[in-house]
């Protein structure tokens, strides 16, 4: 019987493993010049954290979260995202007492059981910020800008930002009832998603993805027209900030993005390069959270990208480099020669030498064969030649040169090489 993972889900492979390092490495030493700290939590969080947070009636609640009960009849979620579980760990651990504003950055799998396709796994991997205790509008442009380095970094280009404003609790029921009445007579045309959620949560209309609801929301008048003054404000001055900062942007009217704990500013950056699936970063601000969830009255704002999408769009544009091989193999011809070669191994790895050898060949051959398959950049060659005169023959793997050096000075060769 063979086993293939489950629908949805993927294995990242060794000669991927690099990219997605190159990733993170690139991401993490930017949140650092952002005074941004790790945080890890669980991946399965008490169920009632999503519900309560992300809203019933959002998809991700409804219909993709994955659910269990365990041995003691808790009933358990894998997380679908990020933020709440960290907004879980910020009141627990009482983090505002300790940092604030509290900036924290995270990595990790998440889980949704959506329908798959490109762009779109049950367990993708996100890398997100959240700045909690930051109510001014020029930390949303920071967290917007901060995305745009890491992608620029990486080499990303045709990115747009895509910037709306979903109000807040006082201008939320004006936007929801010019929605209800823009939408009126009409509503019997929508999904049956929709029609359910025109008095439960209106906003979620805009978010259907339904190409008839999409149509007949056309000519719906730009919600930041019902935006109180405080929220009106808070937005132009996003977008001035953006502009300093030399970010472009568009602003969406209808985005309202999948989640129902946004307060005035909700972005995603879009990238040309993917198709349906094409936000690889999303994010907003989320002022009503962390008192919703138990903790004191605390503004923040955050964003996540996506992992699988920016890994797709670096691919396609050619951005991931060959690496020049570090790897130095040890080929001992025979087995006397073996033991000498093991400890040469050893003292090179002590020395920060990246070093492999096999045990189970002793012919030249077949070393060979291994050190082209390893991709490594130096042969170490040792026959009872070599072992009488006392020195190595080292091969440049790369431009096929072959050099005599004594034993003791190996570790010395490699150093000039650069190998460290
Ligand atoms: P989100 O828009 O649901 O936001 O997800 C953020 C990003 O995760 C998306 O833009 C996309 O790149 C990636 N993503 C989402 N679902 C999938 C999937 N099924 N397969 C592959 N990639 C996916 C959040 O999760 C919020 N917690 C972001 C946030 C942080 N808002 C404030 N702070």
């Amino acid at each position: 019987m063979k086993y293939s993972l489950p629908r949805g889900t993927r294995d990242v492979l060794p000669d991927e493993t690099k990219n997605w390092q190159f990733i993170e490495k690139t991401a993490k030493k930017l949140f650092s010049l952002y005074n941004y700290i790790e945080i890890r939590t669980p991946i399965f969080e008490q169920s009632e954290i999503f519900e309560k947070s992300i809203g019933a009636s959002t998809d991700i609640v409804e219909k993709e979260m994955y659910t269990f009960k365990d041995k003691s009849d808790r009933l358990l979620t894998l997380r679908p995202e990020g933020t709440a579980p960290i907004v879980r760990a910020y009141i627990q651990n009482a983090l505002y007492k300790t940092y604030s504003p509290t900036k924290l950055y995270y990595c990790g799998p998440m889980f949704r059981y959506e329908r798959p396709q490109a762009g779109r796994y049950r367990q993708f991997y996100q890398i997100g910020i959240e700045n909690i205790g930051n109510a001014h509008p020029f930390s949303d442009a920071e967290v917007i800008s901060l995305g745009m380095k890491i992608f620029e970094k990486l080499g990303l280009t045709n990115l747009t930002v895509s910037i709306n404003s979903v109000g807040c609790s006082v201008c939320r029921p004006v936007i929801e009832e010019r929605i209800k009445q823009f939408i009126g007579a009409n509503l019997k045309k929508f999904c049956p998603n929709c029609i359910r959620r025109f008095d439960e949560n209106p906003l979620r209309i805009l978010d259907c993805k339904n190409k008839k609801c999409i149509t007949y929301l056309s000519g719906l008048p730009d919600i930041r027209g019902s935006l109180c003054h405080e929220c009106a404000d808070h937005f132009s001055s996003v977008l001035e900030s953006l502009d300093s900062l030399g970010i472009k942007f568009i602003i969406n009217p209808t985005l309202v993005r999948g989640l129902d704990y946004y307060t005035k500013t909700a972005f995603e950056i879009i990238s040309d390069r993917l198709g349906a699936q094409n936000a690889i970063c999303g994010g907003g601000r989320y002022d009503v959270l962390v008192e919703q969830m138990g903790g004191p009255p605390t503004a923040a704002v955050g964003f996540a990208f996506g992992m699988e999408r920016v890994v797709m769009v670096l691919k396609e544009l050619k951005m991931f480099k060959e690496q020049e091989s570090n790897l130095v193999f040890m080929a001992p011809l025979g087995t006397d020669q073996q033991i000498k070669c093991l400890q040469l191994a050893d003292s090179l790895r002590l020395a920060g030498i990246k070093c492999d050898m096999s045990y189970s060949k002793t012919d030249l051959k077949s070393q060979l064969k291994i050190a082209n398959k390893l991709n490594a950049g130096y042969t170490v060659i040792y026959g009872e030649e070599e072992a009488q005169k006392n020195v190595v023959l080292i091969k440049n793997m790369k431009v096929r040169t072959q050099e005599e050096v004594p034993f003791k000075k190996v570790k010395e060769y490699f150093i000039n090489e650069n190998l460290l």
